[in-house]
């Protein structure tokens, strides 16, 4: 989503900007254009050199510095922009954005944007919770500005409270899905989506599980790609690995038996469901209390398993009113002879089948290759692609058919 986009970087003077030049790091390595306009106060935390050096771009740090004559340095900056990232946003910018202050190169810069803009408030948890600042927040909210909330946690002042800048993974995550929002046509929009991922976890005793490969990853893809495409969606996940997609509402499990009470609240209110977990078929029919200690003497251990509940033909058979359901087939053979099976035997809408036995297909890779099966009798073949692209194509396939 970050190939070269052109990103003008805003950061103004809170503690937080020691920790932009991670963040422009981070943004270049997905493949994204940074360009960093610093107030004078950001310059006392860390260095205009340090962004040079990381975005191989001069950095604007004053209104009035017109080296190049062809152009007006803070209209031609805020042109070239797709996003303006204001981050860290101090109490003070945005004072100065929702009133349309323009006294220096930052104010300046951003009043003169017309691209998406996202601003990451990080401040002190009184200054944050002012009046005054709530007002501004509400005010650039209402003036189409994205603002992101500050966490909730250890401050520099040394206390906790609210105001601590978001992980910079869900910064950028955050960055994406502006831009894809205002990229994308929102085919989602108005629409809520559960989706599931992840491999369920079936207890043994209280350190010891049984489990498969599924990494989640095609799930958490489809998620953000939802998101991206304007749907309200819920995560259920059995994985703390993956970077959580930005607007998403996550409910973390780890058995079947809760993903399935876990996706009975989510689905009454759903227009699709999404099952892309691995769902193990069987647990434990005993699991013990405390861990199971080894028999010396003793042959082997003997696990007897029970069935789990078949989520999808669950909610396929007996739940399913107004919802599109879709199923996944990882298969290792005879892959749409089981996924038609699949399809009809849950009474599913659409089945993704995927080979997982396929070199950059299937779990744990990052790129996949599936074909989408309609219970209208047509198969959809994806070429191999990154699982977000693969996420994108599933969306648009299924979306002109609704
Ligand atoms: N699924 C489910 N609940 C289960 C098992 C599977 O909801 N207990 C869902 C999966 O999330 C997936 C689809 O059913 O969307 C197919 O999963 P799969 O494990 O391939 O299906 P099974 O019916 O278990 O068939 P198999 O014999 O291939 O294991």
């Amino acid at each position: 989503m970050l190939e070269n986009k052109k990103i003008g970087f805003f950061i103004t003077g809170g503690i937080a900007a020691y920790k932009m030049a991670e963040l422009a790091r981070m943004l270049i390595r997905r493949g994204a254009q940074v360009r960093v306009v610093m107030t004078q106060h950001a310059q006392e935390f860390i260095t205009p050199l340090t962004f040079q050096v990381l975005t191989k771009h001069p950095v604007l740090i004053d209104t009035f510095d017109e080296s190049t004559p062809a152009c007006v340095q803070h209209v031609a900056m805020a042109d070239w922009c797709d996003l303006a990232l204001v981050c860290p946003a101090t109490a003070n910018i945005l004072a100065k954005m929702a009133h349309g202050i323009a006294d220096d190169v930052v104010s300046t810069c951003l009043l003169a944007t017309s691209c998406p803009r996202l601003i990451v408030p990080a401040m002190n948890v009184n200054m944050y919770g002012n009046v005054a600042t709530q007002r501004n927040i509400e005010q650039l909210r209402q003036d189409g500005y994205e603002v992101m909330e500050p966490d909730e946690g250890f401050l520099a002042e040394g206390y906790e409270g609210k105001g601590r800048l978001p992980e910079l993974e869900a910064i950028v995550e955050m960055v994406e899905m502006v831009l894809a929002q205002a990229e994308f046509p929102q085919v989602l929009a108005g629409k809520r989506v559960v989706i599931t991922a992840g491999g369920t976890r079936e207890r043994i005793d209280p350190v010891r599980y049984i489990t498969n490969d599924s990494s989640g990853k095609m799930g958490y893809a489809l998620a953000q790609t939802a998101a991206w495409l304007g749907a309200q969606v819920d995560l259920i996940s059995t994985t703390h690995q993956l970077a959580e997609p930005a607007n998403c509402q996550m409910h973390f499990v780890e058995s079947a038996q809760e993903m399935a009470d876990t996706i009975k609240d989510c689905f009454s209110h759903a227009d699709i469901a999404v099952m892309a977990a691995a769902v193990s078929d069987y647990r434990v029919a005993n699991q013990a209390d405390q861990k199971i200690k080894k028999q010396v003497g003793q042959l082997g251990l003997i696990l007897e398993l029970v069935e789990n509940p078949d989520i999808l033909a669950y909610l396929g058979k007996n739940k399913k009113r107004h919802q599109t359901v879709i199923g996944f087939a990882a298969e290792t053979s005879n892959l749409l002879e089981y996924a038609h099976d699949k399809l009809t035997r849950k009474n599913a809408d659409w089945i993704v089948a995927n080979d997982v036995s396929q070199k950059g297909s299937g779990f744990n890779s990052d790129t996949n290759q599936v074909t989408l099966i309609s219970r209208m009798g047509q198969d959809y073949p994806l070429p191999q692609m990154s699982k977000q692209q693969t996420a994108l194509s599933i969306w648009q396939i299924i979306m002109t058919q609704v």
